[in-house]
């Protein structure tokens, strides 16, 4: 982050207390953070009691072969059971679980008892389909109900899920299926995506050709939901119809407990190099720490409030704060399949109006967008039942967390920023809606139970009022247990940083202000967050040289007003490419269109310069901060390390033309 949000940042001096009516009534008090330091074993343990445990742990946490945990061992427990059966068995059956929204303006309200026959049908078709304890299903679907229902039914039978977003292209979903060796693919026909359907079989037919044709194929199945109807290929050898083998099987399925430690899912996510990373989660501790937190920083009242968070369940935030926790606390939610413009830039308000939402969670991508289009369409709408908001995802600037809150909170409602990652499962750093005085822009500090800290280059914490690296000092619960295949890279890429401390490296840099809050400030490492989403500099560097007319591509996030960080990527051509091609610009499409196919649409650059050069030094690493100087529209830094200091001037030149 540069040194002037930096100073913009310090200079924020607002803050918010929390409503009187609100903190009265708080799930959790200022006590916590107090109960949580004296023992914050005995704390978790306390958390764990949320569940329903079929057999008790005997020790919370085994630590003795850091950084690899173990909590709650010798516990054992189903996930379905805690997050659907124990609510019906509570008498609560009636109530709604899923108001589903879909895009084209189906609804269906899903309660828990019928939540309850669904995730056991869907489990027995599982294991009909010859699904075991370990095994791998890949997910592969819009949000639509059955997105919920084929994780949990996973999680009832003991089956590892990996849900890849609808959004990822067939060559992702290819790598992700090989990776983990998934057994079974669930997909659907199609989903609704700006007023249109958007077929997804197709790409699980690529992939699976794909892995064919690389000699790993494990798939057995594919098993599809009808949605959209639209016309799909049909393999007779292993596809089978959602709506022929889960509808057909019985509602009664016994969940079977498994050990606290069992895995429950594998989630790619962007590292620093070109291969996504598997990052582990198991069952026990994950679902202590995500229900506890949904219940502190949401002050879920689950038998009054209606929560909606707007991630996709193919992305952390869906797990652990779409399914997992709220779930286990037996909420009422909504789940849209959709954009938040179709078919108006109302939509979401709408839904909020209509369902009477309470408690809302959104990224600031989505923020930002909103104050484009203006204020009189949030304006049209009744939003008066919101009691709270909430941000995740990168860091809310103080002017998306006013507008946030004057506009869609009516100042009234308290905004929880919540920092956390794939990795760390939960919420780590959040204000508690209750008890801190929230600050425009910060995440405040460590949850109860949570250590967090900003350090310097050699590990030791920094004085209030400076920066440095953002590190966790306490093993949590949902940690990550480790990155799937690779525990040598688990233990490099988090724990070697500050491996004499024993702290967790989380990638992000951070400042404690004069009060001691934390203000996260983006990542120090080469990943970037587009719109929320962690995309590696290198993984799409790969995919543009894996194009036969790139030589060399450079790629940088930068600034951008919408989507915090944008795609700008640089790439020299090989040798008489250009002139092989009609137009620069229908290459630039052209390798534009290619990224998105090797990675998915999201990964598209903003714009792509065709340069002579890149900036490299004498070493040859190449020197992104220019590159992103010039992305940035700004006067290009020091560059007295580069090898050839005309570079810049040639690429300044060309930017300048081609942008
Ligand atoms: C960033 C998403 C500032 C951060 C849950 C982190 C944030 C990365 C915030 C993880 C926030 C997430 N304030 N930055 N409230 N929330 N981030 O794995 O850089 O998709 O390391 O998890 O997003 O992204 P991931």
């Amino acid at each position: 982050m540069s040194e002037e949000t930096l100073s913009n940042l310090s200079t924020e001096t607002r803050s918010f207390e929390p409503p009187a009516e609100l903190a009265a009534a708080a799930n959790v008090k200022a006590d916590a953070y107090a109960a949580a330091d004296a023992d914050r074993l005995a704390f978790w343990a306390e958390q764990a009691g949320r569940l329903d445990w079929a057999e008790p742990f005997t020790q919370v946490l085994d630590w003795s072969n850091a950084p690899f945990a173990k909590w709650f061992v010798g516990g054992k427990l189903n996930i379905a059971h805690n997050c659907v059966d124990r609510h019906v068995e509570a008498g609560r059956g009636d109530q709604v679980a899923l108001h589903f929204v879909g895009e084209p303006g189906d609804t269906r309200d899903i309660t828990y008892a019928q939540l309850k026959d669904e995730v056991s049908r869907a489990a027995n078709a599982l294991e009909e389909l010859g699904i075991e304890p370990g095994d791998r299903v890949a997910i592969y679907l819009p949000m639509i109900p059955e997105a919920v229902i084929a994780m949990l039914a996973c999680a009832r039978v003991g089956a590892t899920h990996t849900v890849v977003f609808g959004g990822f292209s067939a060559d992702a979903l290819a790598s992700r299926i090989a990776d983990c060796n998934a057994k079974l693919v669930i997909t659907a026909d199609g989903g609704y995506r700006r007023g249109a359907p958007s077929a997804l079989k197709p790409a699980v037919d690529e992939a699976l050709v794909k892995i064919d044709n690389d000699n790993t194929a494990i798939v057995e199945n594919v098993l599809v939901v009808r949605r959209t109807g639209q016309d799909v290929a049909w393999n007779g050898d292993i596809d089978v119809w959602w709506h022929e083998v889960v509808d057909e099987s019985s509602e009664i399925h016994e969940a079977k407990a498994f050990d606290a430690e069992h895995p429950l899912f594998v989630m790619y996510s962007s590292g620093t190099t070109g291969k996504p990373k598997g990052i582990l989660h198991t069952t026990g501790g994950y679902l202590v720490g995500t229900a506890y937190t949904h219940h502190a920083v949401f002050d879920l009242k689950p038998e009054t409030d209606v929560y909606w968070c707007t991630a996709d369940v193919g992305w952390i935030t869906g797990h652990s704060y779409i399914v997992y926790g709220p779930l286990a606390n037996g909420v009422t939610q909504v789940l849209y399949e959709g954009t938040p413009d179709s078919p108006h830039k109302g939509r979401w308000w709408e839904i909020i109006e209509k369902y009477k939402v309470t408690l809302f969670y959104t990224a600031p991508t989505a923020i930002r967008t909103f104050m484009k289009w203006g204020r009189s369409i949030p304006d049209g709408f009744d939003l008066s039942s919101l009691r709270l908001l909430g941000s995740v995802g990168e860091p809310i600037n103080p002017e998306a967390y006013m507008w946030y809150r004057d506009v869609i909170g009516g100042d009234r409602c308290p905004i929880v920023d919540t920092w956390w990652q794939t990795e760390t499962g939960m919420m780590m750093i959040s204000p508690l809606p209750g008890v801190t005085a929230g600050k425009p822009g910060s995440a405040m500090t460590a949850l109860p139970g949570v250590g967090a800290d900003v350090v310097d280059e050699a590990g030791v914490p920094v004085p209030n009022g400076s920066g440095g690296y953002l590190v966790l000092t306490e093993p949590w619960p949902s940690m990550l247990r480790t990155l799937m295949g690779d525990d040598e890279r688990f233990v490099d890429t988090y724990w070697s940083r500050f491996k004499e401390q024993g702290y967790y490296f989380a990638g992000d840099g951070a400042k404690k202000d004069e009060d001691g809050a934390i203000w996260l400030l983006g990542r120090v490492d080469d990943v970037m967050n587009i719109s929320g989403h962690r995309l590696s500099t290198t993984e799409i560097e790969s995919a543009l040289v894996s194009h036969p007319r790139v030589a060399e591509a450079a790629v940088v996030g930068a600034a951008d007003e919408t989507t915090g960080q944008a795609i700008v990527a640089y790439v020299i051509l090989r040798e008489g490419a250009l002139a092989e091609a009609t137009q620069g610009e229908e290459l630039v499409a052209e390798l534009r269109n290619h990224v998105a196919k090797e990675i998915g649409a999201i990964a598209k650059p903003r714009s792509i310069m065709l340069v002579p050069e890149l900036p490299k030094t004498r070493s040859g690493k190449i020197m992104r901060r220019l590159l992103k100087d010039v992305a940035e529209n700004r006067v290009v830094g020091d560059t007295t390390t580069l090898a050839d200091s005309n570079v810049m001037d040639l690429i300044a030149a060309g930017a300048k033309t081609s942008t």
